[in-house]
């Protein structure tokens, strides 16, 4: 199949509208990262955004809405803690998993009774979801398992063959994806964390917002996990990432101890200079912003650059730094040295 990309204008968005119309999987930009959408009604479009991203079948999708009426088509039920969240973040980049209606194929959620849901807030996406009349499903475009891609060039990169259409609509504003909320308990809790955090949450519902254990720790194969993404290895370059957590002083010296062939760097903006080894920067170690919206393709940038093995200065864990901590470690498959 050749891949087409086009510039994000009305002809491009009518041509992604009528490929959806036909079962078809277009990629599309919105402010987190670029989504694979297919028509989250059709279960052979899912299964065609499944095959081209080699995504195993038991994770589900989430469902993209333009308008609030769409959420109560989606949605068996609509709890107050649910609309409030909707109201106060949508649109925006978080998904709430709500008890799902059979609106929605089986195989969109992976055969679950939930569904995730989100508004997204990117124009190119709302309009063609509002054009398509439909919901749409859309994991990040990437191959299972590599960085979410964060521009139209990267999607290309993994999808290239695989779909007919790519919509570039420049490089996307957040850089990780949305926050999943569960709401189907009494207590919200974060399934993965994003850009709106807990306490954004928190305020707006006035009660404690939980977060997921397994956003920071390693799930063992045998434990029972509350979405089923983690527990898959994720955002993984080729290399092999170690996070070190420790001062920028001791994180110079075991970079010189450990120079070799291969080896790079993962730092804050302007620390490159420190290290005899290539280094890569993700943001201001103060702009946590930043570091999200750079992570991805800096993970990306150093395959590219041949790296074999990358040492990474650790973020914070709390606020948006969770999200970036959280893609950061699964891309080290959870090692991170104290030093
Ligand atoms: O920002 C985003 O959310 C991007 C853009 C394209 O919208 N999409 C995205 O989708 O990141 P994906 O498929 O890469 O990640 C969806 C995550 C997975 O970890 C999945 O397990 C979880 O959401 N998820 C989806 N539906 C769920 C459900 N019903 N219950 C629990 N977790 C769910
Ligand atoms: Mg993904």
């Amino acid at each position: 199949m050749k891949t087409e990309i086009v510039n994000a204008d009305e002809r491009s968005i009518s041509k992604a509208v009528s490929l959806l119309g036909l079962g078809e999987v277009v990629a599309l930009p919105t402010e987190t990262v670029y989504g694979l959408a297919g028509d989250a009604t059709n279960p052979s479009a899912i299964k065609k955004i499944f095959d081209a991203k080699g995504r195993p079948q038991d994770n589900p999708l989430i469902v993209h809405i333009s308008n609030l009426d769409m959420l109560f088509k989606v949605a068996k039920t609509v709890s107050v803690d649910a609309l409030k969240l909707a109201k106060a973040f949508w649109p925006g980049p978080l998904t709430i998993v709500v008890p799902k209606s059979d609106y929605v194929c089986k195989e969109t959620c992976a055969g679950l009774d939930s569904v995730g849901v989100r508004m997204p807030s990117n124009e190119i996406a709302r309009k063609v979801i509002d054009k398509f009349g439909k919901p749409f499903a859309a994991p990040s475009a990437n191959l299972s398992g590599k960085p979410s891609p964060t521009d139209a060039e990267t999607v290309f990169e993994d999808m290239n063959g695989k779909i007919p259409l790519i919509i570039d609509g420049g490089t996307c504003d957040a850089g990780v994806e949305s926050t999943v909320v569960s709401v189907l308990n009494d207590t919200p809790i974060v399934l993965r964390p994003g850009v709106i955090t807990a306490e954004d949450m928190q305020r707006v519902l006035d009660k404690p917002v939980e977060i997921a254990k397994a956003i920071t720790q390693e799930v063992k194969s045998n434990e029972k996990v509350l979405s089923p993404g983690m527990k898959y290895k994720h955002y993984a370059p080729k290399a092999n990432v170690t996070i070190l957590s420790g001062t920028l002083e001791s994180f110079v010296k075991f970079v010189k101890k450990n120079r070799r062939d291969g080896v790079f760097v993962l730092c804050f903006d302007g620390e490159e200079k420190l290290f005899d080894v290539p280094a890569v920067p993700y943001g201001a170690v103060d702009d946590e912003k930043a570091q999200a919206h750079n992570l991805f393709s800096a993970l990306r940038q150093l395959d590219k650059l041949g790296a074999k093995e990358v040492f990474a200065r650790c973020p914070k864990n709390s606020g948006i730094s969770l999200a970036v901590y959280n893609r950061l470690i699964r891309s080290a498959g959870f090692k991170i040295i104290e030093i």
